[in-house]
C-alpha cells in the first residue's frame, strides 16, 4: 500500500508498474479507475474494470490472472453498468465500498452505519470489507454471482427459509441476472429454477453416508471437488475444496440454464467441461422463450417456428433466447379475417392449457372461435382438445421415431401461411421449413447433393434404385460379390460374415442375418437408421439387402480381422505379432469414443449390447472399429434370448441382462470394462490354468488395485520388457474396475471412460466389485465354468441367493436369463 500511494503521485517513475500490481487492497490511499487493477497476494484473482464481449459496457469484476481466457467470477455492479472507466472509481466512502460514477452513487456494499476501514481481494477469490480491527463486514462471497468458487458457501438460512442464490448471466455481454438460478432447499437438495420459481432440476437430497447428492450417482467418479454439508439450527450450507489445489476449477450457473462444472487444463489452454445439469439443452425451462422451437439435435438450439421471428435479433444472435418468437404479422382476431393453422409434427407439447372434451365442434374450430386461443393439439386416445392462450413455453422438436411426439396446430394470420404449394406434399415441406428454419435449407441442400452424387455412383454401379443413402442390393448381386459365400470371414449368433468384392473392386464384408423378426418396412428403416451413424471408431454400413427372409448388411471390409484374433493365443496355437502397449491403449481409447458416440452423440442412444473382442475390428492401420452396433432393434424381439445364450458372450454380459431389469447404456459400459480388462493381460478373463484352477483375472485386477499391489504384475507376460507407461496400465485397470461395478449408477458413461483414458479426467480407486467380492470369499465353494459350458463364474455368483445352487446346476443363470 505504500508503494502504492507513492506510485500514483509520482506516476512517472518506472517502478510503478511492478508496484501497483501488488496492491491487493483498496483503502482510504488507493481507489480503483481506469486501467487499475487490485491483485490478490498471491497473484491468483485480479480486480478491475471489465467490458464483456462487444458491449461497450463496464463492469468492476473479478478475474482470473493467470488464465489466457478472462474469466469473470464476480461482478460488483451486475446491472448497472457504467460508460466510461476513467470517470468511475471504486473507492471507500462513509463506510462502504462504493462505485461512484463522477459523483453519482452506482453501487455500495450498502452497509448501514457501517465503519469500513478497507476492502482486501483474497487468494480465494473473495472480497472482504474489514473495519479498523480487521473484522469482516461484508464479503462477496455472501453476494454470489453467476459463479461458485471453491471456499464459497451457498447457504440456505433456516430462519428467515431463504436460500443465497447462483444466477446465470442474461447473455454472454450482459452480467446482470438472468432468469436461470441455483439455491439450496431446506431438504438439502440443490434445485434449478427458472425466473425464481419454476423448478426444472433437482440434485436430490444429499446422502451424508456415501456423500453424494442422490441424483447425481456420478458424484462418486469425481477426484477433484470435496463436497461438505454443514447444518445446526439457524443453517445448513455446502462448500467445497479441491483435492489438489494446483487445479483450477469453478461452477457456474451458466447462461444456457445448465449448471457446469469447469476445469482449467494447462496443456490446452482452454476451460474443460467436467460435469453439467440439466444434460439435454431442451431439459432448460423456457430456454427458448415463448413459441420458440427447442432442437436437442440441432445448432442453434432455439428456432422460431414459420411466420415468428426472434423477439429481439440481438439478443438471439448473443444466445439469449429468453424473449422468445414474435409473429411477423399480428394476428387478427375480428371477423373477416382469416386466421389459420400451422401444423408442427413430432413435437412434445408445451405446459401450461387449457383443456375440454370435445363436443360437437372440431378442435380446429373451438380454437379458431376463441380469439385467446393461441394453437391447439387433439389428443386422440382421450378425445380431449388441448388449447394454448397466452405464451407457449417449452416446445419441443422430437426426432421422427419418437413415439412420444404429436400435432401441434399453431395459429397464424392467413397472410403468414406458405403459400402456393399442392395440398398433399405442402404440409411436409412447411414443417420442415418451419422446424428447420434457414439453417435446415442448408442441410437440405447438402444432404440433396450427397443422394445425388450417392445415386450417380450406385448408377453407375448398377442400375438400381437405392434406399436412402445406403446402396440396396440385390441378394444375386451379392452372390456374386462374395463368390456364393465361399469366403467365411467369422459367425456369430446373428449371422456369418463374408469377404466379398464389388465391381468397383472395393473390398466388403456381408453379413447374412439369421432369425430375423423384424417386418420388411421395420427391417428398412433400423437399417436406414444404422446408416447414418458413422464415426472413425465405427464400422459403416455401406449398403444391405432385402429380399424377403434374405436379409444381409453390407460392411466395409477390415483387414486386420477382429481384436481377439491378435489379443489371445487360438487354439490351433497360432500366434500373430503381439500388440504392443502403446497399440493396445489407442485400441481400448477408440472402442471408447466409438461407444461414446453411440451412446451420446448420434441421433438415438445405441446400445451396443454385445461388446466383445470379437465385434472390434481393426482397419489397416490397427486403428479400432466398433461391429454390428444396432443390431439389436433389427434383430428385434429374440436379441435378448439369443444374447443370453449366445456362446462366447456371456462373459461381457452385465448382471442386468440375468436379473431381467431394463437394459440401458451402462450394460455396454459393462461389457466394455470386462474387455478393457483382456486388453490389458492378454487371456480371456476366464481362463482355466494347468492346475485345473480357475482364474477369474477381474477378480485378481480388483485385489491388485485395492489393495494396492504391483499392477505391473497384471500386464500381459508376453509385453514384459517393453516399456508400459505405468500410469496408462494403472488408468485402464481403474476405469475397468469401475466399470464392472454391480451398480449400473457406479459406473461411468463411456464419454467419462474417453475422458479418463485421455488423461483429462483422473479416476479414484475403484470399490471392489460386490459380486465378485462375494467370488473371492466363497472360493473353493464356486465352481467356474469355462467358455463351452456357457457359463461365466461372474454371472453364476451375481445372484448370491443362487451361487450355492449354481455350483451343482451348470444352466441355472441360463434358466433366468430366458425367464
Ligand atoms: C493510509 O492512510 C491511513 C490514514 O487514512 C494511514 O494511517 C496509513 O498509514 C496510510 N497507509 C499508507 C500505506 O500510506
Ligand atoms: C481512459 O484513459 C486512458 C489513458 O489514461 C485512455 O487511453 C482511454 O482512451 C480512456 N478511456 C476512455 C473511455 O476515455
Ligand atoms: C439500512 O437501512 C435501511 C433504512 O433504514 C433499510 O431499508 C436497509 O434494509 C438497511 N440495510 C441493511 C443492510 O441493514
Ligand atoms: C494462492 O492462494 C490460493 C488460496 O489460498 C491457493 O489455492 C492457490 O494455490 C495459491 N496460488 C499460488 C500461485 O500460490
Ligand atoms: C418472472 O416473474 C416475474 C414475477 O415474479 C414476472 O413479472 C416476469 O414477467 C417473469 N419473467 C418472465 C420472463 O416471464
Ligand atoms: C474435505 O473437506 C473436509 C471439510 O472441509 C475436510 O475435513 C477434509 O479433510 C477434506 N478431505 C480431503 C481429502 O481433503
Ligand atoms: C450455526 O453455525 C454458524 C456458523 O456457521 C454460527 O454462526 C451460528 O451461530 C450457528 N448457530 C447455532 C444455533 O449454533
Ligand atoms: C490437477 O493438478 C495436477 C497436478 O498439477 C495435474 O496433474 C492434473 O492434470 C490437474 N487436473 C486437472 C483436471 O487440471
Ligand atoms: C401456467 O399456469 C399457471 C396456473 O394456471 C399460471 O399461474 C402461470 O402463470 C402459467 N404460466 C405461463 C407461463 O403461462
Ligand atoms: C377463451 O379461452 C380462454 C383461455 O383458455 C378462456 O378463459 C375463455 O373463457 C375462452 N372464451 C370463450 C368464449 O370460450
Amino acid at each position: 500500500m505504500v508503494s502504492f500511494f507513492f506510485c500514483t503521485l509520482s506516476s512517472f517513475i518506472f517502478l510503478c508498474i511492478h508496484v501497483s500490481s501488488a496492491a491487493d487492497t483498496i483503502s482510504a490511499n488507493f481507489t480503483l479507475s481506469g486501467d487499475q487493477t487490485l491483485l490478490s497476494s498471491n497473484g491468483t484473482f485480479k480486480m478491475g474494470f471489465f467490458k464483456p464481449g462487444n458491449s461497450a459496457n463496464f463492469y468492476i469484476g473479478m478475474w482470473y490472472q493467470e488464465l489466457s481466457i478472462q474469466t469473470i467470477v464476480w461482478v460488483a455492479n451486475r446491472d448497472k453498468p457504467v460508460s466510461d472507466k476513467n470517470t468511475s472509481v471504486l473507492r471507500i466512502s462513509e463506510g462502504n465500498l462504493v462505485l461512484l460514477d463522477g459523483n453519482n452513487l452506482v453501487w455500495s456494499t450498502g452497509l448501514n452505519s457501517s465503519s469500513a476501514h478497507d476492502a482486501v481481494l483474497q487468494d480465494d477469490g473473495n472480497l472482504v470489507l474489514r473495519d479498523d480491527s480487521g473484522s469482516p463486514l461484508w464479503q462477496s462471497f455472501d453476494h454470489l454471482g453467476d459463479t461458485w468458487l471453491p471456499g464459497a458457501k451457498i447457504r440456505y438460512d433456516k430462519r428467515t427459509k431463504k436460500s443465497q442464490r447462483l444466477t446465470s448471466w442474461t447473455s454472454s455481454e450482459d452480467p446482470s441476472p438472468g432468469l436461470f438460478s441455483l439455491e439450496l432447499d431446506e431438504s438439502t437438495a440443490y434445485k434449478i429454477l427458472w425466473n425464481g420459481s419454476t423448478q426444472y432440476w433437482s440434485s436430490g437430497p444429499w446422502n451424508s453416508q456415501s456423500k453424494i447428492f442422490d441424483s447425481v450417482p456420478e458424484m462418486r467418479l469425481n477426484y477433484i471437488y470435496n463436497f461438505s454439508f454443514f447444518s445446526n439450527e439457524t443453517e445448513s450450507y455446502f462448500t467445497y475444496s479441491l483435492y489438489n489445489h494446483a487445479n483450477v476449477s469453478r461452477f457456474a450457473m451458466d447462461v444456457s440454464g445448465q449448471i457446469k462444472q469447469f476445469t482449467w487444463l494447462n496443456n490446452n489452454n482452454q476451460w474443460n467441461l467436467f460435469w453439467s445439469q440439466p444434460r439435454q439443452q431442451c431439459q432448460v425451462y423456457a430456454y427458448c422463450g415463448s413459441f420458440g422451437i427447442c432442437n436437442d439435435k440441432s445448432q442453434p438450439f432455439c428456432q422460431c417456428p414459420r411466420g415468428f421471428r426472434p423477439a429481439s435479433q440481438k439478443d438471439w444472435d448473443l444466445k439469449d433466447y429468453s424473449a422468445g418468437c414474435v409473429r411477423s404479422t399480428e394476428l387478427q382476431c375480428s371477423r373477416g379475417v382469416i386466421n389459420e393453422f400451422l401444423p408442427l409434427t413430432n413435437v412434445k407439447l408445451p405446459d401450461n392449457n387449457s383443456e375440454g372434451l370435445l363436443g360437437s365442434t372440431s378442435c380446429r374450430s373451438a380454437c379458431l372461435g376463441n380469439c385467446s386461443c393461441m394453437a391447439y393439439a387433439h389428443e386422440e386416445t382421450s378425445n380431449r382438445c388441448l388449447m394454448w392462450s397466452n405464451d407457449v413455453l417449452n416446445l419441443q422438436q422430437l426426432e421422427e421415431d419418437n413415439s412420444e411426439g404429436s400435432m401441434f396446430y399453431l395459429r397464424l394470420s392467413a397472410s403468414d401461411m406458405p403459400r402456393n404449394s399442392p395440398s398433399g406434399k405442402s404440409n411436409k415441406v412447411m414443417i420442415i421449413g418451419a422446424v428447420l428454419g434457414s439453417l435446415g435449407v442448408v442441410a437440405l441442400v447438402l444432404l440433396a447433393v450427397i443422394l445425388i452424387l450417392r445415386s450417380l455412383r450406385m448408377k453407375r454401379m448398377r442400375g438400381e434404385k437405392s434406399d436412402g443413402t445406403l446402396a440396396a442390393f440385390s441378394y444375386r448381386e451379392l452372390q456374386n460379390a462374395t463368390k456364393n459365400f465361399s469366403e467365411k470371414l467369422g459367425g456369430g449368433g446373428f449371422g456369418s460374415v463374408f469377404k466379398g468384392a464389388l465391381q468397383d473392386s472395393s473390398v466388403i464384408a456381408v453379413k447374412r442375418l439369421e432369425g430375423i423378426s423384424q417386418g420388411e418396412k421395420q427391417f428398412r428403416t433400423e437399417v436406414v437408421t444404422i446408416g447414418t451413424i458413422q464415426h472413425m471408431n465405427l464400422v459403416r454400413l455401406r449398403g444391405f439387402c432385402s429380399e424377403g427372409n434374405k436379409k444381409l448388411l453390407v460392411y466395409d471390409y477390415m483387414p486386420n480381422g477382429s481384436l481377439d484374433s491378435h489379443l489371445f493365443i487360438t487354439q490351433t496355437g497360432e500366434e500373430k505379432t503381439v500388440l504392443g502397449w502403446k497399440l493396445r491403449y489407442q485400441i481400448a481409447l477408440g472402442t471408447a469414443r466409438g461407444l461414446a458416440y453411440l451412446h451420446d452423440e448420434c441421433r438415438d442412444c445405441i446400445i451396443h449390447c454385445d461388446i466383445k473382442p470379437e465385434n472390434i475390428l481393426l482397419d489397416s492401420q490397427f486403428g479400432p472399429k466398433v461391429a454390428d452396433f444396432g443390431l439389436a432393434k433389427l434383430v428385434g424381439r429374440d436379441f435378448s434370448r439369443v444374447l443370453t445364450t449366445m456362446r462366447g458372450t456371456r462373459g461381457y454380459l452385465a448382471p442386468e441382462w440375468i436379473s431381467g431389469v431394463a437394459i440401458t447404456a451402462k450394460a455396454d459400459v459393462y461389457s466394455y470394462g470386462m474387455m478393457l480388462f483382456e486388453i490389458v493381460s492378454g487371456r480371456r478373463n476366464t481362463e482355466q490354468s494347468e492346475n485345473g484352477k480357475v482364474r477369474f483375472f477381474p477378480s485378481v485386477a480388483a485385489t491388485v488395485l485395492t489393495k494396492d499391489e504391483d499392477i505391473r504384475s497384471l500386464l500381459d507376460p508376453r509385453l514384459e520388457g517393453e516399456s508400459v507407461d505405468t500410469e496408462e496400465l494403472t488408468r485402464a485397470c481403474k476405469v475397468a474396475c469401475w466399470c464392472i461395478q454391480d451398480e449400473e449408477s457406479h459406473r461411468p458413461a463411456m464419454s467419462q471412460v474417453v475422458q479418463i483414458l485421455e488423461g483429462v479426467l483422473e479416476v479414484n480407486t475403484p470399490p471392489f466389485p460386490r459380486s465378485i467380492q462375494a467370488l473371492v470369499e466363497n472360493d473353493g465353494s464356486v465352481v467356474f465354468f469355462t467358455e463351452s459350458s456357457s457359463s461365466s463364474s461372474h454371472n453364476s455368483s451375481q445372484k448370491q441367493n443362487h451361487s450355492s445352487s449354481s455350483s451343482s446346476s451348470k444352466k441355472t443363470t441360463n434358466n433366468n436369463s430366458s425367464a
